[in-house]
């Protein structure tokens, strides 16, 4: 639990780095000498020049300044680093409290200041108000990517063992996920978009535990009565995930993934607008992973045998931004289908 802000929480400001700029050597050596006992570390630079450089190789936690100093002044350094690093606590130290300063300052987006002559215990106070929102909010991403991991291991393991039962679509899902995932991050999607997709498509084809395995594994052409039995994985896959409360909407995406654009998919028929974007992109994925593996019904038609169906189908069958993002993944050549 974090302590009131008036109290200094002396274990977490031990686990700071601390950059400290300041150009007159006896107030540098008297607060580097403070400042040492009390933080993980500290790296003292005497402008803001040479300040910048340190922060490039430190990227500390935490910087204090102060303004007026040789070669490049504080205000100036503090906007190159907010630059580069625009949640890093800028904490600045002055004697001036002209109005110019203040507003270049607030513009800058400096956190706080501190007026010369330093009182050691505001500074400290400063530096830990400053500091523990952005260390809370850190240990939140920390944690919410932990969890993440452990939702992508725990769905990988699902959809393996979805697998298992057909050994022809061995390792399926997974590509047809690295597909899916390099085509979201083509099309520049959010982070948080692109962490869904990947996920649904490595589940796309969970439905198909409810499909006789003999009937996955049939060669040669399916029946109509057979097809229209493997046409309810995406229903059935929706059905199981229906429930669990994904911060994405996974079961849609597994519902979706046989739609076409022009309304001839499965199992609603919807039509373009109706679709996912998510589930547009993992059709593309799908359909160009299947055409160049081997099936048990055919041997792989290629790769560019399938770059050539979405090609053909783009803005028919496909939805055109996903394809165009698709080929392009292709073009690059970085994904082993
Ligand atoms: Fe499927
Ligand atoms: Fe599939």
């Amino acid at each position: 639990m974090p302590q009131p802000l008036s109290t200094p929480n002396l274990e977490f400001l031990r686990t700071l780095s601390v950059l400290y700029v300041e150009d007159e050597e006896e107030v540098r050596n008297a607060m580097t000498h403070f400042l040492s006992r009390r933080f993980a570390r500290i790296d003292v630079a005497s402008n803001g020049q040479e300040g910048f450089a340190l922060f490039e190789n430190g990227r500390q936690d935490v910087v204090i300044t102060d303004i007026k100093m040789p070669v490049m002044d504080g205000l100036e350094m503090s906007s190159m680093i907010k630059s580069i690093a625009d949640d890093v606590p800028v904490i600045v130290v002055t004697a001036y409290n002209e109005t110019d300063y203040f507003l270049r300052a607030i513009e800058i987006g400096v956190d706080r200041f501190v007026k010369k002559p330093v009182n050691p215990s505001e500074l400290v106070e400063a530096i830990q108000k400053s500091t523990q929102v952005h260390m809370q909010q850190k240990q939140l991403e920390k944690a919410s990517l932990q969890l993440l991991n452990t939702l992508q291991t725990a769905i990988g393991a699902l959809s393996r063992a979805i697998e298992k039962r057909d050994p022809y679509t061995d390792g399926h899902q997974k590509r047809v996920s690295q597909i899916a995932t390099a085509i979201a991050e083509e099309m520049k999607l959010p982070k948080a978009q692109i962490n869904g997709i990947r996920l649904g498509a490595m589940i796309h084809d969970i439905g198909k535990i409810s499909i006789p395995t003999e009937l996955l594994t049939m060669p040669g052409k399916l029946s109509r009565i057979q097809f229209e039995l493997i046409q309810t994985h995406p229903q059935a896959g929706a059905d199981i995930l229906e429930g669990v409360e994904f911060p994405w909407p996974i079961a849609q995406m597994v519902l979706q993934h046989h739609e076409r654009l022009n309304g001839s998919g499965y199992p609603k028929g919807l039509k373009a607008e109706q679709i996912l974007l998510e589930a547009k992109i993992i059709a593309v994925a799908d359909v160009v992973e299947a055409m160049a593996s081997h099936r048990p019904y055919r041997p792989a038609l290629g790769l560019d045998v399938a770059i050539a169906e979405v090609k053909t189908q783009r803005g028919v069958l496909y939805d055109a931004e996903v394809v165009d993002g698709c080929l392009k993944v292709l073009e690059r050549q970085d994904l082993r289908l």
